[in-house]
């Protein structure tokens, strides 16, 4: 699909854009795309380049009109990433991608701290967003005065969420969320950032999975809920809130071992590459793939989940590959 799209593109800029969530049916329902048992085909290798080391200093821009509960769910699900809670929890997650290192041996870190938060309210670029607009709104939020972002090209990564309204290039088509890094032109230095789209009203289907079903799909198969045609219960309320959370911490981990685009991929194309969370795309538990989301939690009320985070929360997240154990893997792995 990323490759297609380049096809598309044909020569553009945007081609070096396509590093992105693409949930396409290919990829999450083709079990030779899912990686759950152990496999020496995948060619991930590393490229070189800098992974994110140092503390990261984490800044979300708030771009549209959000809902303040959805808000705080995001939030939690960041200050679960560098805080210990129940076992497994999202912190424990995040060791798998602590395994990947630099050239010195130095690995990625394990602390993130949502460090600044800025509210473009105002959609300064409006409702219908290309992916290179995406900088000109990081730019606004450094730029802004008095509330503006510090822009931070030592350790900071900059978030970027898109309310229900907004329409962005290619999101809800071919992707649910991309990486890449911002232009000195632009927006005055080179940082990583990410996009991710709320798709709760615009494509639940596709980009909240599991917690909603594509259509064109037909019935989920058996095992997903008991092969009903309601998903998996969202364990904090919302498809969209819950589903977002999926595909940021798929950016987080991509942007982290990758942020400028030569670090850890598979496949001979750097601007198609297949990063460490797209191999296991459609997997949260033992036994995931081809559909299945895996052995993952019920709570009391029936809801998914297959982490734990702070305050209690409960939370679900596609596993990442593993290069220790050269497979996907979760910390609610059964073995
Ligand atoms: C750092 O990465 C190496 C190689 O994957 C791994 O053996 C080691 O356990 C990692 N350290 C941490 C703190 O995760
Ligand atoms: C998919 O189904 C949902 C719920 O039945 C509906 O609201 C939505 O419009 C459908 N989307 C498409 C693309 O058919």
């Amino acid at each position: 699909m990323r490759m297609l799209l380049c096809h598309f593109l044909l020569i553009s800029l945007s081609c070096f854009f396509v590093l992105a969530l693409t949930w396409n049916q290919d990829q999450q329902y083709n079990q030779a795309k899912n990686y759950e048992g152990s496999s020496d085909l995948v060619d991930l290798e590393y490229h070189m380049g800098p992974v994110l080391t140092s503390p990261i200093n984490l800044y979300i821009i708030w771009y549209g009109q959000w809902n303040p509960n959805h808000q705080a769910t995001i939030r939690d699900f960041l200050d679960s990433l560098s805080y210990a809670s129940t076992y497994p929890s999202v912190a424990d997650w995040w060791r798998t991608i602590r395994l990947y290192t630099d050239q010195t041996g130095s690995n990625i870190t394990g602390s993130i701290s949502l460090t600044g938060e800025f509210y473009d309210t105002w959609y300064s670029e409006g409702r219908y967003l290309s992916r290179l607009a995406i900088q000109s709104v990081i730019r606004t939020a450094v730029r802004s005065y008095p509330h503006a972002l510090p822009l931070n090209p030592d350790n900071g990564l900059y978030l970027v969420l898109t309310s229900s309204d907004v329409h962005v290039q290619d999101f809800c088509r071919a992707v649910c969320g991309f990486h890449y890094f911002t232009f000195p032109a632009i927006v005055g230095a080179t940082v990583p950032y990410a996009w991710v789209g709320y798709s709760g009203t615009q494509c639940p289907g596709m980009c909240a999975y599991p917690f909603a079903w594509p259509n064109y799909s037909g019935k989920p198969p058996p095992g997903i809920n008991g092969g009903a045609n309601n998903m998996l219960r969202a364990p904090n309320g919302d498809a969209g809130a819950d589903g977002i959370i999926s595909v940021i911490a798929h950016e987080l981990a991509e942007v982290s071992s990758n942020p400028l685009v030569n670090a850890w991929y598979a496949g001979d194309d750097p601007t198609a590459p297949t990063e460490i969370a797209d191999l296991c795309v459609g997997v949260y538990g033992s036994g995931g793939g081809g559909g299945y989301v895996g052995k993952v939690y019920m709570d009391s009320w029936g809801n998914g989940y297959n982490v734990n985070g702070v305050r209690g929360r409960k939370f679900l997240v596609q596993w990442i590959w593993n290069p220790v154990r050269k497979r996907c893997f979760g910390p609610n792995a059964m073995d």
